[in-house]
C-alpha cells in the first residue's frame, strides 16, 4: 500500500465533495488520514442535517456505515489532536488535500500561523516539500484571499478549485461531483475513477 493521503475538511460549503473523495479513495484501497476542522462539523450539520461524531473511532464507524464501504484504511483525527503522528514531518505521506478549504484556514496556512492539526499538517507538507493541494471555496474572492492563494502557490501548494466542466456532459449532479473530485486527485497522480475526459 502506498503512503497515506491526508484529507483536511474545513468549514466551507460543499461538504459533499469531501464525502465523495473519502469514498472514492477508500474504494480504491488507499489509506486515508482524515481531519475535520471545528468549522467543518458546523457546515456539515447545516448541509446534511446530521451530526458527525467527534470521537475518532466513532467517526470512523460513522463513515464506514454511511458510505457502506469497508475498503482501504481510514484514520480519523480530531482537530485539536496536535500530537497525532501526521503532525510530524517524520510521518511519511503521499500528500495532503484540503477540500473544501475555507478562507480562514487558507489565510492561516498562508501566514504560517497554524492553530489546529489540519493547519499544522498543511504546514508540514509545505516544509517537507510534499504535495499540498488546496481546493478553495468562496465567491467572490477579495484581494486578501487572492494574495493568500498567491503566497501558497509560491510556497509550493497547488490551488485547485472544484469547477464543473460542461464538455463532460454530466447527466446529473453526481456525475458533476465525480468529475470534479477525480480531476482534483489528478493533482496527486491518482486514478480514482473513469470520467468523461476531453476528447477532440
Ligand atoms: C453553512 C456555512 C457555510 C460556509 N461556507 C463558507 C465558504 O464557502 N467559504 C468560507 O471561506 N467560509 C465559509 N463559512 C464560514 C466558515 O465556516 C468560518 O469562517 C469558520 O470559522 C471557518 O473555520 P475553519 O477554517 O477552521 O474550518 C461558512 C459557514 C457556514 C455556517
Amino acid at each position: 500500500m502506498i503512503s497515506p493521503i491526508v484529507i483536511g475538511v474545513t468549514g466551507a460549503s460543499a461538504q459533499i465533495l469531501a464525502e465523495r473523495s473519502i469514498d472514492l479513495l477508500l474504494q480504491a484501497n488507499y489509506s486515508v488520514n482524515l481531519i475535520l476542522s471545528k468549522g467543518a462539523y458546523e457546515v456539515w450539520t447545516s448541509e446534511n442535517n446530521i451530526h458527525i461524531p467527534l470521537d475518532s473511532l466513532k467517526q470512523e464507524k460513522f463513515w464506514r456505515e454511511r458510505l457502506e464501504n469497508s475498503n482501504g484504511k481510514l484514520t480519523c483525527h480530531k482537530w485539536n489532536e496536535n500530537s497525532a503522528s501526521i503532525a510530524s514531518g517524520s510521518y511519511k505521506t503521499k500528500g495532503m488535500v484540503i477540500l473544501p478549504c475555507s478562507m480562514g484556514t487558507l489565510g492561516r496556512i498562508a501566514s504560517g500561523s497554524s492553530i489546529n492539526l489540519l493547519e499544522r499538517c498543511a504546514d508540514v507538507h509545505l516544509k517537507e516539500g510534499r504535495p499540498l493541494i488546496i481546493s478553495p471555496r468562496e465567491s467572490p474572492f477579495n484581494l486578501i484571499h487572492l494574495r493568500n492563494m498567491t503566497t501558497l502557490c509560491e510556497s509550493g501548494a497547488k490551488i485547485v478549485p472544484c469547477i464543473p466542466a460542461w464538455y463532460s456532459h454530466p447527466s446529473d449532479i453526481k456525475e458533476m461531483i465525480d468529475f470534479m473530485v477525480v480531476r482534483l486527485f489528478d493533482s496527486l497522480n491518482l486514478d480514482l475513477k473513469e470520467i468523461n475526459r476531453w476528447k477532440s
